[in-house]
């Protein structure tokens, strides 16, 4: 493929082979080997529309890691802010021959669209509701990793789903794995049609969490609730955040992942964030770094072949 736009795409195959690639570059990283000539010689630019600490921060090294020139634009003071459109700032940025170009929008679509128009490898680092393709690659490695296998695993997805982009492109890739999906939302919270995707629905946490092998958490994304009804936090709290109580009903040796930014005692007691038995948050972090090294290795490698074509 040309780019990396979203899961939907990917074949299981696909897959698979991106996340072997990034479980070398994980070992080679902690072993400080990661060969820093893969990608000498190309140019990546990040263009982040909205905040971004781990995203933005791990495409940057994964590139930096690999050897290519990286270019973070700020978005913030661009000529985005004198109303420029985000068609003609790629445009404008593509006229510089980039290789690879890292973008996050809060328009679903707003990515595969700017894919289009130009002519380099396009990485969607997350579009409004719709993918955020390299957290469900890092939360599938991280999970390969902890369990030993990507396939027949009980999974549950707690939390927001309604507006989560991150549980879209999970839901689809660890479908596509042949895994069991559980989804745990207020009726609110809950896309309708979720159920189409193969996945079972529960509004009670204790019932869903029954003997999973993994428990995902989401943040509520009130940025994205558009005035709509938003719970109270302590409610919600008491309701669907992950304490011990309720994750006891999990299997006893079930992992803890949450993507982050994380809201601790809203959807997430910290004493289990930090519970380095339970917990693979930090874990999910560096896989991230991995993650992007072997996606933007396996476009470059397309890349060359292309233009030698
Ligand atoms: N998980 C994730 O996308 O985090 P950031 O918004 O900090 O990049």
């Amino acid at each position: 493929a040309r780019h990396l736009l979203g899961i939907e795409h990917l074949h299981p195959t696909e897959i698979t082979t991106l996340l072997d690639l990034a479980d070398t570059y994980a070992e080679a990283n902690r072993a400080g080997t990661a060969p820093r000539d893969r990608l000498a010689g190309l140019t990546q630019i990040n263009m982040f529309f909205e905040n971004s600490t781990r995203t933005q921060a791990s495409f940057e090294m994964a590139g930096k890691k690999l050897g290519a020139d990286v270019m973070n634009m700020s978005m913030q003071t661009s000529s985005v802010k004198k109303g420029e459109t985000l068609i003609d700032t790629a445009l404008t940025l593509n006229a510089m021959h980039p290789d690879l170009l890292v973008v996050r929008h809060p328009s679903s679509g707003a990515v595969d669209l700017l894919a289009q128009k130009v002519n380099c490898a396009v990485l969607n680092a997350g579009d409004g509701r719709h993918e955020h393709p390299t957290q469900a690659l890092l939360d599938a490695l991280t999970i390969r990793r902890a369990k030993g296998r990507l396939h027949r695993l009980s999974i549950a997805i707690c939390g927001d789903i309604a507006h989560s982009r991150v549980a879209r492109s999970n839901i689809m890739l660890l479908g596509k794995m042949e895994n069991r999906i559980r989804l745990i939302a207020p009726p609110t919270l809950m896309p309708t049609g979720i159920a189409d995707f193969g996945a079972e629905v529960f509004t009670d946490m204790r019932k869903g969490l029954e003997g999973v092998d993994v428990v995902m958490m989401l943040r509520l994304q009130k940025e994205r609730m558009d005035g709509g009804f938003i719970p109270s936090e302590r409610e919600y709290f008491h309701r669907y955040g992950l304490d011990a109580e309720k994750l006891s009903h999990a299997k006893p040796d079930a992992i803890v992942m949450h993507p982050g930014p994380m809201n601790r005692g809203v959807e997430i007691d910290g004493t289990i964030a930090d519970d380095i038995n339970r917990s693979v948050i930090q874990t999910q972090v560096e896989m991230g770094v991995a993650v992007r090294m072997a996606a933007m290795d396996l476009l470059a490698q397309n890349l060359r072949a292309a233009r030698a074509a």
